[in-house]
């Protein structure tokens, strides 16, 4: 049995509460606990709080000390969605942007989504897990511990497939966790140029029902935009999700107002992601669902677009996550921190706002908000030891690394100064 007990923390942020995704002013109370402790038994949070509570537990005699050096200690981040298989990042499209062209025209012109896909296509299983598992040190690095990760580069059977494979070998080697998504319906593919509604059948008919049954895949998702998929689109691929045992996640409202946010609050999908567009009837009928309203603010920032409006959103009572949407197009940033610095400084989102929309939000943005997101009895081991008396440092310093140490499932999964358990 391993037993690990973490002292000396300046701010413990536990982000404890009722299992269900945190709203309106709850989004705001976060109450850091000062002096707490964590004791960690066999990749779990065995206690958690006031560190003379915790000292009092009598399994906390005994166990090892791991010191937090008067640091802040918060859960790990979950980055609800990602997009980190791919077999090379798309520099022409960024340099071309540098000089004038829109996102949105070097698709057009046969960049885009469609250009990582043909490399997509070409490359093998073994090097697009070698390309993912690099990632994933970066992601580990900066604190993030569960991260959700997209197909869609392949738009054919067999290399959505092989990135979802790619997905479950490097999840499986971990530390970082892996949580896979089929976003088959990421674009039209070439092949079926003007053949839309053939795709989809390809997609509801063979894909899905294949990831499926091989259990690669735990949520379906669809880009609904224009010039992509519209709301119809987007409904025939969730149903097939449904009908094969995966939730929906909807790529909603990002370009322009597509439906796409509405729709997902009508089928109660775990998450409608994006939501730049959104206006207050979308906003209200998100609010009004269990479905999490996740912004990417990062792809905003990259691409230069405007962000979406997060106090509309949390002052109407909806369920707010933050993630990277890491991917080689639109946001190749894997630091959540860059991302609730940007939540902050941009959209009006308070250091406490961002910090449970990075963590127990996240969690229910994936479905893991009974074991992941929080520290609390029970839940994973899943923290990280911030260079910070205070928590608010978290998302005021950017471009930097601030962290010390990572814990995954009770395991040290990065530690600057090299503590080995
Ligand atoms: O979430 N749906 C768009 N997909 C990504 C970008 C993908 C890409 O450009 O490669 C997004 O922004
Ligand atoms: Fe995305």
């Amino acid at each position: 049995m391993m037993r690990y007990l973490v002292v000396n923390i300046s701010q413990l942020l536990t982000m404890a509460g009722p299992d269900q995704p945190r709203r309106g002013k709850d989004m705001g109370s976060v109450h850091p606990i000062l002096d707490g402790a964590v004791l960690v038994e066999d990749g779990r949070i065995a206690a958690c709080g006031f560190k003379d509570l915790v000292l009092n537990d009598p399994r906390a005699r005994g166990s090892r000390i791991i010191d937090a050096g008067g640091r802040v200690v918060a859960p790990g981040f979950v980055d609800s969605h990602s997009h980190p298989v791919f077999a090379a990042p798309r520099l022409s499209d960024f340099e071309a942007r540098t000089k004038g062209k829109t996102y949105e025209q070097l698709a057009a012109d046969g960049g885009g989504i469609l250009s990582t896909v043909a490399k997509t296509r070409g490359a093998t299983q073994a090097a697009l897990t070698a390309g993912l598992q690099a990632r994933m040190a970066r992601f580990i690095e900066s604190g993030t511990t569960t991260l959700e990760a997209k197909s869609g580069y392949g738009l054919d059977p067999d290399t959505e497939l092989k990135m979802l494979r790619s997905i479950a070998t490097a999840g499986s080697a971990g530390p970082l966790e892996l949580v896979p998504t089929l976003l088959a319906a990421h674009a039209v593919p070439p092949e079926y140029k003007d053949r839309k509604d053939d795709y989809l059948e390809l997609v509801c008919a063979e894909i899905i029902p294949k990831a499926a049954s091989e259990g690669l895949a735990r949520f379906v998702d669809v880009f609904c935009e224009a010039g992509y998929f519209t709301v119809e689109d987007a409904e025939r691929v969730l149903a097939a999700g449904a009908k094969a045992g995966l939730k929906g996640k909807v790529h909603a409202d990002q370009l322009t107002l597509s439906g796409g946010a509405r729709l997902a609050a009508k089928l109660g999908a775990v998450s409608a992601d994006h939501l730049e567009r959104c206006e207050d009837d979308d906003i209200r009928a998100l609010a009004a669902s269990p479905t999490v309203a996740t912004f990417l603010p990062g792809s905003d920032y990259f691409l230069a677009k405007p962000y979406p409006p997060a106090r509309r959103f949390i002052d109407a009572g909806a369920a707010v996550a933050l993630a990277t949407d890491f991917n080689p197009g639109s946001c190749p940033c894997w630091d959540m921190r860059m991302i609730l610095s940007i939540a902050c400084t941009q959209m009006g989102m308070t250091p406490a706002e961002a910090m449970t929309a990075a963590t127990v939000n996240g969690a229910h943005a994936l479905g893991l908000g009974a074991t992941h997101g929080a520290l609390q009895n029970g839940k994973a081991a899943d923290l990280v030891c911030w260079e910070a008396s205070d928590y608010r440092e978290i998302p005021y310093y950017f471009g930097g690394s601030g962290l010390s140490w990572v814990m995954k499932a009770g395991a040290m999964a990065f530690s600057k100064e090299g503590i080995k358990l």
